[in-house]
């Protein structure tokens, strides 16, 4: 191929992520994802089912072919491994991610990513004049959906008592702990720990039916809270999983105080973000950052940034660990009196 031609579709392809993404999520709108799990169906039979045009129908199956999220076969299109993950019953949950990005909330804040760009704001403030936490405040619905979507995004979490021992943890104290994933995984691998899961009351919704078992057994408190403000006092371990990324430096350094001061003298912070890496770029952690200039007032940062938001804070930065989909674990413990 032409080099010009290599490069204008390279461009194209990039240009056109976004129609890609809004098929896959049409495609778990309809229902054909899920009505595609019991085997190859064709384009006809499905479109009958669905109620959709079959012609119209027929040409997104094939689009969706192409980026390999179904696959053509002579008795009609089946589910790829990547389409197995968008049907409501799969553990992945990826399926509520799709809804989310592709949610009015998200899609309308990224229209004004330029001018977020140009003026500091976020995508979210100009789009619909409040910070997006207000914003869950306010809708039980869309607070719903955006639980869903963090607990999909969360499954990573589970490989969390893989890597850190809980199993010595008196109280490990879960800060803007979304549905209770991850205090669910420690809890389940560290039987003499409890829980203590502080969150706004539109997260604990979820996290009450995610932790129903552990809060009846005694091991975990959910605390309606404001991590801004003050964090529960003698925790041995305080976990903050993708909360300072949405954060500015000042707000994220109050919350790691906070943090210092709550915590016992041998106790330690747990900062679970996509901590960039300074030798080279990975793509997944810089959508992400600018997907937080969007949404919120915080970044991804680097190791670098981090270790001066955590030193700021009376804290320093023991060891890193990983985890899948670009994920680590800051351990940070107390320096200082
Ligand atoms: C990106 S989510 C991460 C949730 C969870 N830690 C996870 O990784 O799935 C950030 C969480 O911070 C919570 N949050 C926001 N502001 C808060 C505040 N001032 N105090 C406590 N929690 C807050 C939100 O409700 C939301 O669940």
């Amino acid at each position: 191929m032409h080099d010009d031609e290599t490069a204008s579709r390279e461009l194209i392809r990039l240009m056109t992520g976004p129609w890609v993404a809004r098929s896959v999520a049409a495609a778990v709108r309809l229902g054909v994802i899920d009505h595609l799990e019991g085997g190859p169906r064709p384009a006809p039979e499905l479109a009958e089912a669905l109620g959709l045009d079959p012609d119209r129908l027929g040409r997104l199956l094939r689009l969706l072919a192409a980026v390999g999220v179904v696959r053509r076969s002579p008795d009609g299109h089946t589910l790829t491994a990547t389409g197995e993950r968008l049907r409501r019953d799969h553990p992945s949950g990826l399926r509520d991610l799709a809804l989310l990005y592709d949610s009015d909330l998200f899609t309308r804040a990224w229209e004004h990513l330029p001018e977020a760009v140009r003026s500091g704001r976020t995508g979210v403030d100009l789009a619909h004049g409040t910070d997006v936490f207000s914003l869950l405040e306010a809708d039980p619905h869309e607070a719903a959906r955006y639980a869903a979507g963090m607990a999909a995004g969360a499954r990573f979490v589970r490989d969390l008592p893989g890597v850190y021992d809980f199993t010595g943890a008196r109280t490990v104290v879960d800060l803007g702990g979304g549905s209770g994933e991850l205090l669910a995984a420690v809890l389940d691998h560290a039987p003499g720990a409890r829980g203590v899961l502080v969150e706004r009351p539109p997260a604990l919704v979820a996290a009450r039916h995610r932790l129903a078992a552990h809060v009846e057994a005694g091991r975990c408190d959910l605390v309606e809270g404001d991590f801004l403000a003050t964090a529960p006092e003698g925790g041995d371990v305080y976990v903050l999983c993708r909360v300072l990324h949405n954060w500015s430096d000042a707000e994220a350094g109050r919350i790691l105080r906070h943090c210092r001061r709550a915590m016992a003298p041998d106790g330690r912070v747990l900062v679970v973000e996509r901590v960039l890496p300074d030798a080279h770029d990975p793509w997944l952690s810089l959508v992400f950052d600018v997907h937080m200039m969007v949404m919120t007032t915080g970044a991804e940062r680097t190791e670098r940034q981090y270790e001066e938001l955590l030193r700021g804070a009376g804290l320093t930065t023991d060891r890193i660990l990983d985890l899948p989909l670009e994920m680590r674990v800051l351990v940070a413990r107390p320096v200082g009196p």
